[in-house]
Order: C-alpha cells, then sequence, then structure tokens
C-alpha cells in the first residue's frame, strides 16, 4: 500500500522544528508495517544538487503562475518528490520566513504543493505510482483534501495538526487565483472570519484528522488551545474521527550507544555521561556547578516559555544549576538570553541559532532538559532528553504531559519516575519545579535511578506507527 505524505519540511533536508523530524522518520516505522511512503516537498534552493540523481515524474507548464516539475529520487532511505517550481521557491531565506517576515505568498506556495499533491492523487505520476492514502500534514498541505473533494476524487486523506496556531490564512480575493470555489466560501468549509484558513479547509474536509498526542487532541476542543478552531474539531471528535497519535524519534538518529557526536553510553552504563557533562561545560567554559546542568533546545517564543525560563533561571544558577541554551527567534528573547549569559559567564552558556550537531552533545551532556512550553502538541525534546537520560522538567501540557512522569515520592518510590512536570505552567510553577530538581540532585543515587528509569522509557515510533497504519488501512477498505 502507498501514501503520499505532504509537507513544507522533513529531515534530515529542510527543518526548523519537531515536524520535519515526523515527516522524515514516520516511513521507515510504517514500512515494516506494509506501508510505503513517498513524501512530497517543495525544491527549496540548493536541494536537487544536494540529493543527487533525480528523475522527472511530474510536470506542469502553469502552476499559479510558472513551470513546476516533480523529481523523484531515493535519498537517505526516503523516497522523496521535490516540487521544483522555481517561482515559488527558488529565492533567499527560509522555508517560511524571510529577513524576519513571512514570503508575502506562502498562501500561494502552499496551495501549490497542496494543488500538485491532488494532481499526483488523482492522476499518478508517469512513473505509474499513485498513493491510496494521502496524510496531509498542517495548514502548508491543509488544501489537499479540499482540492481532491472538489476534483470529485475519493482518494482518503489524513490531516494531522502539529500545532494549530498555525493556520494559513488569506483573502478571500485570492480564491480564484488558487483555484478554489467561491461557492464554498461560507463558515461550514472554508470560510474562517471572513477570511481563508487553509488549516480549517483540511479540518473540514479531510477524511480524518489527527494530533500528534492524545492530551492535545483533548485540549483542541477547548477555546484556551484551539485558537478559534476548537469548534470543527469538536464536531470532527463528537463524530469519531479525530485522532491523537502520539509522535515518537528515529532512534537510530537518536541513540546515545553509536551517536558519533558525543562519548558513547546505554541505560545498562551510563558512566560516560559524565564526560559528556564535562565535554559540554568546557564547550561553554562553564565552572563546575554543584547542582544540575541543564540545557534547553528550542525555537525562542512565547509558546515554548522562554519568558518564564528568562524570570526563573537566575533563581536557578544561584541555587547551584548551570544552563546551556541553542535556540533561535524572537529578538527579544534572544537579547534577554544574551544579557542573562552577560551577567553569568560561569553558570550560562548561550548559542544563538541553529545547529543540530551542538543539540546532539547538549543532550548527551545534560541533567535536565527544560521545556516550559504554554501549549506543545507533542514535543520532541523532551523525548530526545529521556532517550540521553537528560530527565525532562516539564509543563504538564499536551504531549509533554503525555510522556513524563513526574518525580513525586508515590512514583519515585514505584520506580515510574522519568522527570519533573509542573502544572501551573507560569513562572511559580517552573521556579518550583527547579528547586525540585536541585533538591533531588544532591541525592545522586536517587537522581541516578529516575535516569535510568528515563533511559529505559520507549521513545521509538513503534506503537504509534502501527497506529497510524491501522488508520490508513480503516480509510482504504
Ligand atoms: P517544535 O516543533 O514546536 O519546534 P519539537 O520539540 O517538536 O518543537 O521539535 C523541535 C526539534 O527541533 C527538536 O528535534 C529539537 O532538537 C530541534 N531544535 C529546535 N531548535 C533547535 C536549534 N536551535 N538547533 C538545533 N536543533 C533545534
Ligand atoms: C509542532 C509542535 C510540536 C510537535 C511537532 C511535531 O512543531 O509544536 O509540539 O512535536 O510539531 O509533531
Amino acid at each position: 500500500r502507498r501514501v503520499l505524505s505532504v509537507a513544507s519540511e522533513c529531515a534530515p533536508l529542510v527543518k526548523t522544528g519537531g515536524l520535519a523530524d515526523v515527516v522524515g522518520a514516520l516511513p521507515a516505522a510504517l514500512e515494516p508495517l506494509g506501508w510505503r511512503t513517498r513524501i512530497l516537498m517543495p525544491a527549496y534552493p540548493g536541494l536537487l544538487e544536494r540529493v543527487g540523481r533525480t528523475r522527472r515524474i511530474w510536470r506542469d507548464e502553469d502552476l499559479f503562475g510558472g513551470p513546476a516539475t516533480v523529481r523523484y529520487c531515493h535519498f537517505e532511505g526516503l523516497d522523496l518528490l521535490l516540487l521544483d517550481a522555481p517561482h515559488l521557491y527558488d529565492r533567499p531565506g527560509g522555508p517560511y520566513v524571510v529577513d524576519g517576515h513571512d514570503h508575502h505568498d506562502n498562501h500561494v506556495r502552499f496551495a501549490a504543493l497542496s494543488w500538485v499533491a491532488a494532481r499526483i492523487a488523482i492522476d499518478g505520476t508517469s512513473d505509474k505510482w499513485r498513493p491510496d492514502v494521502v496524510h496531509a500534514h498542517d495548514w502548508q498541505a491543509g488544501l489537499v483534501p479540499s482540492y481532491l473533494k472538489y476534483a470529485g476524487s475519493r482518494v482518503p486523506t489524513l490531516l494531522t495538526i502539529h500545532n494549530i496556531a498555525f493556520q494559513g490564512i488569506f483573502g478571500p480575493d485570492q480564491l480564484d487565483a488558487l483555484h478554489l470555489p467561491t461557492w464554498d466560501f461560507h463558515p461550514e468549509a472554508l470560510e474562517y472570519h471572513s477570511l481563508v484558513s487553509t488549516l480549517k479547509a483540511g479540518l473540514v474536509h479531510a477524511s480524518r484528522i489527527s494530533t500528534v498526542s492524545p492530551s492535545y487532541a483533548q485540549e483542541l476542543t477547548r477555546e484556551e488551545f484551539g485558537f478559534g478552531l476548537q469548534g470543527v474539531v469538536t464536531m470532527r471528535r463528537d463524530r469519531g474521527e479525530l485522532a491523537g497519535i502520539l509522535n515518537g524519534i528515529d532512534t537510530e538518529v537518536w541513540n546515545p550507544a553509536t551517536d558519533p557526536q558525543i562519548n558513547n553510553y546505554d541505560a545498562s552504563d551510563p558512566a560516560a555521561k559524565a564526560a559528556n557533562r564535562q565535554a559540554l561545560l568546557n564547550e561553554f567554559s562553564l565552572a563546575e556547578p554543584s547542582g544540575p546542568l541543564a540545557v534547553v533546545v528550542t525555537r525562542l517564543t512565547h509558546q515554548k516559555g522562554v519568558d518564564l525560563l528568562l524570570e526563573k533561571l537566575p533563581a536557578f544558577i544561584e541555587s547551584g544549576g548551570a544552563v546551556v541554551v541553542l535556540g533561535s527567534g524572537d529578538p527579544g528573547y534572544e537579547y534577554a538570553l544574551g544579557e542573562l549569559a552577560a551577567r553569568y559567564p560561569q553558570s550560562v552558556g548561550l548559542h544563538i541559532g541553529y545547529d543540530e550537531q551542538l543539540s546532539h552533545r547538549m543532550y548527551a551532556g545534560a541533567d535536565l532538559v527544560l521545556v516550559p512550553s504554554r501549549f506543545e502538541p507533542c514535543g520532541l525534546t523532551q523525548l530526545i532528553g529521556l532517550r540521553y537520560g537528560a530527565i525532562p522538567l516539564v509543563a504538564a501540557t499536551g504531549g509533554l504531559r503525555d510522556t513524563v512522569v513526574d518525580a513525586t515520592p508515590e512514583h519515585l518510590a514505584d520506580g515510574t519516575a522519568t522527570g519533573f512536570t509542573f502544572s501551573d505552567i507560569d513562572a511559580g510553577g517552573l521556579g518550583f519545579a527547579l528547586g525540585r530538581s536541585v533538591d533531588l540532585y544532591k541525592d545522586q543515587a536517587a537522581w541516578a535511578q529516575l535516569r535510568s528509569q528515563a533511559l529505559n522509557t520507549p521513545v521509538d515510533w513503534g506503537t504509534s506507527a502501527a497506529v497510524y497504519a491501522r488508520l490508513f488501512t480503516e480509510l482504504v477498505s
């Protein structure tokens, strides 16, 4: 059976966050279950050169204002379909942003991706490939189910919400240009407060919808988390058409026993973690802390609770902790973190930017991974933390709540604890959890026990890939 996965990013080629990890890792987990995936994504600058030999399998003289081809290649185990449309994708900047601003025509760029996905699902490619199911990810692929519906196609679709805060919104004056019918511009379909939302369109038209953790699936039906789309999500849930399927991580890419970036270790013998910790302290010229060494690897945004960290890290440091932060994003947060590092040069390491390799060394060296998100659909950094024996300290929300068991006295006693969680998602809640981690760290035997439980927690795709496979099978029968 065949899946067409449609997304705006895919690791290891293009990544701005966890979406890329998921899109890149799921195919290998689905394959042994009888589902072969091809991933359709834009050919951003440099990609075609990077992947090597490609073969043209689809073309269109005029894709929303310019010629386009789709090129197939096999790259690092992935079957990729790269949509080469220079008028849409061959330009400076990242996938979504240039010089801090969205590309002005993002709605066209990703409607085009969705349009091509629908064409391939309907007509197939010149190498005679046609999907049985389309798996669309986030607002960038949100229009795939709509295009299929308007074309009268019955190819089933699953739309996965990785983050409902991003909705793909544009004005109704664009409908025509994007081959969308004005007759379906009403609140039960394309319309969203007098505008068009591609995510909403997908939530209405997909055969099924899903999100990346059970708790986030629940939360999405509530006003505080639904960002205005809670009504549609609730409607689909009431019909039994919403699934919450927890993300895993690629345990080959994230494997402390073989990771070439670090001194290797595993659950049965974590001793080498100490060498990684020392190396990380050295790399950032930090003094040996008396308390835990924490890391933060994140987009620097309001969602991720960076302001809460800024408020509570000084107390953590003064009680003996140290921290290394890797991230980029909001210039205000970047500046404030710079000030924190200047104030505590011995205790705060900071790298503003994006650095995959450094992130591996950080997870390997860390005692703690801090994830104080205000909302978190799934979250991958806490899973990587578990895998590397870096204890996750997380806000009890969304996928964070589903993947970390709090180190309460009971959970420590019965051997189920894997981290620290806090339910009052504010500075007070974070501060209290940080304090608990500093206290437990003083009992090195208890800490080693907690770390061992973290290291033994399964974080691979096994269980969840089976759930996706079952869902796809249901959709085609
Ligand atoms: P989100 O997708 O909301 O950003 P996730 O926790 O799902 O959050 O995924 C984030 C992924 O991106 C993780 O693999 C994390 O290690 C990685 N990441 C985030 N920021 C950086 C950075 N500055 N450098 C390297 N990797 C990063
Ligand atoms: C989004 C979410 C994150 C999730 C990732 C992959 O970026 O913010 O929580 O882990 O998608 O599904």
